[in-house]
C-alpha cells in the first residue's frame, strides 16, 4: 500500500515536471494572437506596404532588422532597444553601426498594431510579421509566421558584436555559425538569398572589388568607380546588392554568384568551387526552388531561441523596456 502510493507519487511529481519542460520551450503558433489580436496582420501589412511605396529600400532594411535581431542571443527584439545609460544596445554595435536601419518604420508599425491591441503583441513578433511582409511586398514568397515570441528586457552590444557574421567571413565560418543555431548549410544559402534586395556600403565590398580574382572584371571594375581603394569620405558609398534587380525579391542574386558577380566576399564564397555550389546552381536555374527553401528557412530562422511564456514582457514601446 505505502509502496504503491509512493510510485504514485513519482508518477506525479514526473508529470508535473513534464508539464514544467514543456511551458519552459513553449512552441510557437501561427494563430497565437487570432483571438487577442483578429486584425494583427492587416495593421502589419498596411504599414510595411506604405513604408516601402514611400522608400523601395525600406524593405530590405526591415528584413535584414529581423535576421540581426535573431543571431543575437534569439528573435526577442533586443536589437530594437535604444543604448540606456547603464548599458549599450546592438544599435551601436559594429555590424549595425551606420548600416541597420527602419527603426523609425518599426516603431510606426508598433504603434499601429498598439492601437489596435494594447500592450498585447510583443516587438519581436512584430519585426517576424514585418519581415515576412517585406518579402511579398518585394515580389518574393509568402510563409506563415510563427508567434508568441516575448521581449527581451536587456540587449548586448558584446553579442552583437560576436554573433552577426561579418562580410569577411569564409565559407566554413558561416556553416558553422549557422548550424551552432541550428540551421543547415542549405538554409544558409537559402537566406544570403536576401541579398537579392538592398544595399551595401563601399566598406563592406572594398577588399572584394579591388584584390579579389574570383571576381568578374567589368563588373569589379563598376563598382570602384564609386569606392575608392582606400579608407575615407567614400566609405558609405552605396551599391546594390544585386546588381541587377534590387528591389525585386527573385532569384538574380544566385545568377550573379554564378558569374562572379557576388558584391561580398561572404557572397561569393558560397560559389567559389566549394560544396554549396550545387545550391547555388540550383536556386539560379529554378526562381520556385529558391523561394520555397527561403520561406522554409525564414521559419527555421523565426524558431532561433524565442522567449515565450512568462519570459520576458511585451513591450509597449520597441526602444525601451516596459
Ligand atoms: C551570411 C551571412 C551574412 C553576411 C556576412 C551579411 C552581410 C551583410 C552586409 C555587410 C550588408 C551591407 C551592410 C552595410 O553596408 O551597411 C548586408 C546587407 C543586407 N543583408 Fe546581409 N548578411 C548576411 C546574411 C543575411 C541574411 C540571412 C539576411 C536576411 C534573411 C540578410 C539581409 C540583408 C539585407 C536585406 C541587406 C540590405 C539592407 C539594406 O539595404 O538596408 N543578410 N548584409
Ligand atoms: C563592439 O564593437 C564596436 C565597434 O567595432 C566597439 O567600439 C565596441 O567597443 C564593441 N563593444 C563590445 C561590448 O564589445
Ligand atoms: C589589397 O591587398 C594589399 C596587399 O595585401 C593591401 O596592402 C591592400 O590594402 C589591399 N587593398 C584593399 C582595398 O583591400
Amino acid at each position: 500500500m505505502a509502496s504503491s502510493l509512493s510510485s504514485q507519487m513519482s508518477l506525479l511529481a514526473l508529470v508535473f515536471l513534464l508539464v514544467l519542460i514543456g511551458n519552459s520551450s513553449a512552441q510557437l503558433s501561427p494563430t497565437f494572437y487570432s483571438k487577442s489580436c483578429p486584425n494583427l496582420m492587416q495593421t502589419v501589412q498596411s504599414a510595411v506596404k506604405s513604408a516601402i511605396a514611400k522608400e523601395t529600400r525600406i524593405g530590405a532594411s526591415l528584413l535584414r532588422l529581423f535576421f540581426h535581431d535573431c543571431f543575437v542571443n534569439g528573435c526577442d527584439g533586443s536589437i530594437l532597444l535604444d543604448d540606456t545609460s547603464s548599458s549599450k544596445g546592438e544599435k551601436n554595435a559594429g555590424p549595425n553601426f551606420k548600416s541597420a536601419r527602419g527603426y523609425e518604420v518599426v516603431d510606426k508599425i508598433k504603434a499601429a498594431v498598439e492601437k489596435v491591441c494594447p500592450g498585447v503583441v510583443s516587438c519581436a513578433d512584430v519585426l517576424a510579421i514585418t519581415a515576412r511582409d517585406s518579402v511579398t511586398i518585394l515580389g518574393g514568397p509568402s510563409w506563415t509566421v510563427k508567434l508568441g515570441r516575448r521581449d527581451a528586457r536587456t540587449a548586448s552590444q558584446g553579442a552583437a558584436n560576436s554573433s552577426i557574421p561579418p562580410p569577411t567571413s569564409s565559407l566554413s565560418s558561416l556553416t558553422s555559425r549557422y548550424s551552432n543555431l541550428g540551421l543547415s548549410t542549405k538554409d544558409l544559402v537559402a537566406l544570403s538569398g536576401a541579398h537579392t534586395i538592398g544595399q551595401a556600403r563601399c566598406t563592406t565590398f572594398r577588399a572584394r572589388i579591388y584584390n579579389e580574382t574570383n571576381i568578374d572584371s567589368s563588373f569589379a571594375q563598376t563598382r570602384q568607380k564609386k569606392c575608392p581603394s582606400t579608407t575615407g569620405s567614400g566609405d558609405d558609398k552605396l551599391a546594390p546588392l544585386d546588381l541587377q534587380s534590387p528591389t525585386a525579391f527573385d532569384n538574380s542574386y544566385f545568377k550573379n554568384l554564378v558569374n562572379n558577380k557576388g558584391l561580398l566576399h561572404s557572397d561569393q564564397v558560397l560559389f567559389s568551387g566549394g560544396s554549396t555550389d550545387s545550391i547555388v546552381r540550383k536556386y539560379s536555374s529554378s526562381q520556385s526552388s529558391f523561394a520555397s527553401d527561403f520561406a522554409a528557412a525564414m521559419i527555421r530562422m523565426g524558431d532561433i531561441s524565442p522567449l515565450t511564456g512568462s519570459n520576458g514582457e511585451i513591450r509597449k514601446n520597441c526602444r525601451k523596456k516596459n
